[in-house]
């Protein structure tokens, strides 16, 4: 009999909490559902995740429902600026485990990506951040050595002895962005080599985009994939070749750290703008000064690194190159893509004319190779050019999907008039850049490629207000990209490279729909080819 009750009880506990209290009770229940089954379970969502058709179905969701979207029963996404990434992002809500469980490395060394907690974060962050200041940038010898070893001496000639022509254009420019990205990091000569080592970086970059579809479990399923993981049955859902993988990226990354190390030991670093190692520099001075402070001058000091320091140097400089290269690579394909289709001929030619404006031109003069190049703020000030490269960031955002943050108590979301409040704690709240680009409000016929909604009349750059509120290509608030300055100047380098030098049209394009996810990189044809282009000396 007590059984009996005891039992009663159990069942009318778990149909509270798992029914009345999220349908009905909690606050969460005032936000229209994007599914019916939302306030109950997650399987919709999730499902909606592994199929990789989420961008379509939550920006279809927020059209019919309004800027507040119920999604599972623990997670919420907004799509507004007031009340919605405003609170949420510039508000500085913590990033939870779907960060921190798939972007630590070495085991669990956390870098400015995964790190969860806010203050912990912010330290890293201010030791590092002024060395990709817009200011330090364009001012950088190292970045000017880059530029010019990069993109005049690797790039314009691998395109102008391409066969036929013709280039696979995401392969070239995910070797463009990594070299750049690495010699910025490690210095030029510890960086990579992948534009003249075409197959080098090919493979790289196929090891490590091959692993992505399995974060799936890591991110959205940790505790299914930790139960499988004790069973011993982990390979089930992530191969062990995943591990291996990533394995063999990290050796790579300690070895461009080591590379970089010995260049500061040995002087050159501080000698050659070519062997200035400026990130890894940085972070390693503002290590070394922490420990000085820590130990009070009480310790004899020295100058190697431990090896605790050498793994956290080494995860945080994994992580910047990861987040820089392919996302640097996938909006260079995307804007190759849209310049060389017909349609938009009269842009690329408009974009030429202003490119040639520059004194002195890029040009990629066979007999010397050592003119000077335009300066980096010169081309920054050119407007058509600022233009193609915003359209480009807010149709073709390389990371459109939702980045979820988790509530603090008692918090309120929804634009002015339509606020939710009581939101508990632990909620994972999600905004997306596919949806905030999308709002036709603020760029009319979204779904258009049209540079010019980001000038006026008389062709000057007109790219604030409204469209600055919604453009969030780079994240907004204290998580907001710290790479973004050198994002927009390298591509602006190659763009500004390749079309004063160049023609582009399209010989294959069947690769170019976007994979659905949290990163937007080609999905590739049946094939394996992601955009073929034809590229003609001007
Ligand atoms: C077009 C190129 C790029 C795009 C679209 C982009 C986009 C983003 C976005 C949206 C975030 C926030 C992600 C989130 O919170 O989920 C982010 C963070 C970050 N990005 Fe970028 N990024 C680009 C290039 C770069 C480059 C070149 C670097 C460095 C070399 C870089 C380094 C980082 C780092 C370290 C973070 C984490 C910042 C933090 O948590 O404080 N990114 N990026
Ligand atoms: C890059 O590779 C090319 C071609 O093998 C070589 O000439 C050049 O010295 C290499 N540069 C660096 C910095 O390793
Ligand atoms: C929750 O926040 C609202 C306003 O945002 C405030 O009026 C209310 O007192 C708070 N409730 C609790 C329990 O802190
Ligand atoms: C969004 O995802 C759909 C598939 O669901 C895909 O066709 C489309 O290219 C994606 N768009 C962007 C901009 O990521």
């Amino acid at each position: 009999m007590l059984a009996l009750i005891a039992f009663g009880a159990a069942i009318l506990v778990a149909v509270y909490r798992y029914v009345i209290l999220p349908v009905f009770v909690s606050p969460l229940s005032k936000i229209p559902a994007a599914c019916p089954t939302s306030s109950l379970s997650p399987a919709w969502i999730l499902w909606t995740r592994w199929r990789g058709r989420e961008n379509a179905t939550v920006l279809a969701a927020h059209e019919r429902l309004g800027p507040l979207v119920r999604l599972g029963p623990n997670e919420i996404s907004v799509n507004c600026v007031n009340g919605g990434i405003r609170t949420v992002y510039t508000g500085g809500f913590e990033k939870g485990e779907w960060y921190s469980n798939a972007f630590s490395a070495y085991g669990g060394v956390h870098n400015m990506f995964s790190m969860e907690k806010r203050d912990v974060h912010s330290a890293r962050k201010r030791m590092i951040s002024n060395v990709y200041a817009k200011s330090s940038l364009q001012a950088s010898p190292a970045l000017r050595e880059i530029s010019e070893t990069v993109l005049c001496r690797r790039m314009l000639p691998r395109i102008a002895t391409a066969p036929g022509g013709i280039l696979e254009a995401y392969e070239l420019f995910s070797a463009v962005t990594l070299d750049v990205v690495t010699a910025y990091i490690f210095g030029l000569e510890q960086g990579s080599n992948f534009t003249d080592h075409a197959e080098v970086g090919a493979k790289w970059l196929h090891d490590y985009k091959s692993r992505q579809p399995y974060l799936f479990w890591i991110q959205e399923m940790p505790n299914v994939f930790q139960l499988f993981s004790k069973l011993g049955l982990g390979q089930w859902l992530i191969p062990e070749w995943v591990g291996e993988k990533s394995a063999d990226i990290e050796e790579q990354c300690l070895e461009w750290c080591d590379a970089a190390e010995a260049a500061v030991v040995s002087g050159k670093a501080a000698e050659s703008a070519r062997h200035h190692p400026t990130v890894y520099g940085q972070l390693r001075s503002m290590v070394k000064k922490q420990e000085k402070l820590d130990k009070m001058d009480t310790e004899k000091q020295n100058d190697r690194l431990t090896q605790k320091q050498r793994l956290d140097i080494a995860s945080e400089m994994l992580d910047h190159l990861a987040a820089g290269f392919d996302t640097s690579g996938i909006t260079l394909t995307y804007l190759a893509w849209e310049l060389s289709r017909p349609h938009n001929a009269a842009i690329q030619s408009a974009l030429r004319e202003e490119l040639l404006t520059l004194n002195p031109p890029f040009s990629m003069t066979e007999v010397e190779p050592s003119t000077p190049l335009p300066s980096a703020k010169d081309i920054d000030d050119l407007p058509l050019l600022h233009a193609v490269v915003m359209e480009t960031l807010r149709l073709h955002a390389a990371i459109p999907g939702g980045q979820p943050r988790i509530t603090p108590a008692n918090t309120t979301l929804g634009p002015p008039g339509a606020e939710v409040h009581g939101i508990p704690a632990g909620v994972r709240v999600v905004s997306a850049a596919h949806s905030l680009h999308r709002n036709s409000e603020v760029f009319p016929e979204p779904g258009l490629w049209r540079p010019k909604r980001w000038l006026d009349n008389e062709g000057g750059v007109d790219c604030g207000g409204e469209k600055a509120r919604w453009f969030w290509a780079f994240g907004s608030g204290g998580r907001m990209c710290v790479g973004s300055n050198l994002a927009v100047l390298e591509i602006k380098s190659t763009v500004a490279a390749i079309w004063s030098n160049f023609e582009t049209t399209i010989e294959d394009d069947a690769g170019m729909e976007h994979v659905d996810g949290y990163l937007a990189e080609p999905r590739g044809s049946p094939q394996g080819s992601f955009l073929r282009l034809r590229c003609e000396k001007i």
